[in-house]
């Protein structure tokens, strides 16, 4: 990044951390999960574009496989990466090689901000379709006073605890069925009060699985607001029909 393009701290304000250093073993065989092509492009692609669709986001810290960070910093490079209209530097990109766990991955891409940026969204890589509209709104809830702010959605199945089997497969105790009402799904981008995720991950070294549990640990305040059904992960073979399916549709219906 050139001292040009580094973020002045009156265009500072929100900055995105993209783990996208996982494997992605459940999609089969084949590249890292993020550099997947979704009707062409990468997915890592459609999530940089998604974040930098908002004008609130002018810095995306994208956290590279860890012997990946070249190949992506040259992926980012051939990609139209901000949305059609916005002009040239108004969100700067980084690229950091990630760490063994997302946990990991997402430290080493809060490491790499510049100071001046008081919200931060953490996004997998994952849900490269989430809608400005929601990203927006994380942001919003940051702005109005919350730590820590997850999209969320109800849950359309019923959930049950269980005693996990030996065998993978084998039948499997049901312990507990939580009250659905009470229950939701879980999205990214997660936004946050910047000192407070730092805090989270100088001080919790229990595994997690998102961010936000990380702030809960703390004693935080997490609210939800309103998920997207287009915000889903990709993470099994049948979401990337999916998420083919969704762009298809876009495209039809606006041009994207
Ligand atoms: O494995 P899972 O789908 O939960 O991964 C969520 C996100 O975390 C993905 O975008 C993945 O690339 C990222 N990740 C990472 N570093 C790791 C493991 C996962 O950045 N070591």
């Amino acid at each position: 990044m050139s001292d040009e393009s580094r973020p002045s701290p009156s265009r500072a304000g929100t900055a995105a951390v993209i783990p996208a250093a996982g494997r992605g073993v459940r999609l089969g065989p084949g590249a890292p999960k993020a550099l997947r092509a979704l009707n062409g492009t990468p997915m890592l692609i459609h999530a940089v574009r998604a974040m930098a669709a908002s004008r609130s986001v002018s810095l995306v810290v994208v956290v590279a496989p860890p012997d990946g960070a070249a190949e992506v910093k040259t992926l980012l490079d051939a990609h139209t990466l901000l949305p059609g209209g916005a002009t040239a530097g108004s969100t700067d990109f980084l690229v950091v090689p990630g760490g063994d766990t997302r946990q990991e991955s997402v430290r080493f891409g809060l490491d790499a901000l510049p100071p001046g940026f008081d919200i931060v969204l953490v996004h997998d890589a994952a849900r490269p379709l989430v809608p400005v509209d929601t990203v927006d709104a994380v942001i919003e809830a940051v702005r109005d006073g919350a730590p820590a702010v997850v999209p969320a959605l109800p849950l359309a199945d019923t959930v049950k605890q269980v005693e996990p089997a030996s065998e993978p497969g084998g039948p499997e105790a049901v312990v507990a069925t939580p009250d659905r009402s009470r229950l939701r799904a879980v999205q990214t981008p997660q936004g946050f009060d910047r000192a407070a995720l730092v805090r989270a991950h100088e001080t919790v070294t229990d595994d997690v699985t998102d961010d936000a549990s990380m702030v809960e640990q703390l004693g935080l305040r997490v609210v939800t607001v309103p998920g997207h059904e287009e915000a889903f992960k990709v993470t099994r073979p049948l979401d990337l029909v999916l998420a083919e399916a969704v762009l298809a549709r876009r495209r039809l219906n606006d041009g994207f």
